[in-house]
């Protein structure tokens, strides 16, 4: 009995490990897509373009996107597209690539993403150069 009582403190104690370190991920994370002013686009190699400005946080307070799945789309164990399935940390880079090998690739994912909603929502920039600025 007392053998059970000492393993049960030893599984308390590793789960609440388990959450401080969660929570130690979690704040790490937050303070990378809060400092995130544009984005870098290091998967196409050599970029043509300036990086787009975005800033994370500030974008998506402005334009009242709440639901990070909106962006981070998620996917299901074949690998398909999944309502409610999220994958915020992924970059999109890791699912779309440069080529397209398995789907829509990197540059017209970012594009149709970004574009589409703007188009839709009336608001937003649509023009090659407010997206990608020069000296920013
Ligand atoms: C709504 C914002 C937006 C607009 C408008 C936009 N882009 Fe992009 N574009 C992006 C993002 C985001 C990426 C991902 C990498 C990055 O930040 O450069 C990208 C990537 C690219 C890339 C691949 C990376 C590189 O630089 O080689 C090219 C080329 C490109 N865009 C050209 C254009 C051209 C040409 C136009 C206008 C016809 C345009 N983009 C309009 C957001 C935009
Ligand atoms: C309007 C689209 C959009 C929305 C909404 C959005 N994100 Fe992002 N987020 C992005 C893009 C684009 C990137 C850059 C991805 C890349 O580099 O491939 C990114 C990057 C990130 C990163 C990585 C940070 C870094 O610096 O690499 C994290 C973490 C993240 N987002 C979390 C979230 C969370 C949590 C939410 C919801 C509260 C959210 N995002 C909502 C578009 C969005
Ligand atoms: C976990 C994998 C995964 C990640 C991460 C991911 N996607 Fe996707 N995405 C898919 C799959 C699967 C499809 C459906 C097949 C296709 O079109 O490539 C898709 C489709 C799309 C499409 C076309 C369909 C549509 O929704 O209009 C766009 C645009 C897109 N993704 C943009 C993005 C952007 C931008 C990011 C990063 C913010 C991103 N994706 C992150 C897996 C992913
Ligand atoms: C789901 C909708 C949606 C998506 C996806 C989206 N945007 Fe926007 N974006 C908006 C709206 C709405 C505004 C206008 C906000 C306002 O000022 O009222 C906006 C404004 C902007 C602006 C103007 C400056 C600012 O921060 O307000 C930039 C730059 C921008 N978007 C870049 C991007 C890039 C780059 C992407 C893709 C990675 C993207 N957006 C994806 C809805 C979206």
């Amino acid at each position: 009995m007392k053998k059970r009582g000492n393993l049960m403190t030893m599984n308390k104690i590793a789960a609440a490990l388990t959450v401080l370190a969660a929570l130690c991920l979690l704040a790490v994370v937050a303070v990378a897509q809060d400092d995130m002013v544009k984005i870098e686009g290091t998967a196409f190699g050599a970029p043509e373009r300036p990086a787009a400005v975005f800033k994370h946080d500030e974008h998506n307070e402005k334009a009242k996107i709440e639901d990070c799945i909106v962006c981070h789309h998620g996917v299901d164990d074949k690998g398909k597209l999944a309502k409610g399935e999220s994958s915020e940390g992924t970059p999109c880079a890791d699912c779309h690539t440069v080529k397209g090998a398995k789907g829509t690739p990197l540059m017209r994912a970012y594009h149709r993403q970004c574009q589409g909603c703007h188009e839709k929502a009336g608001k937003g920039p649509n023009a090659c150069g407010e997206c990608h600025v020069r000296g920013k």
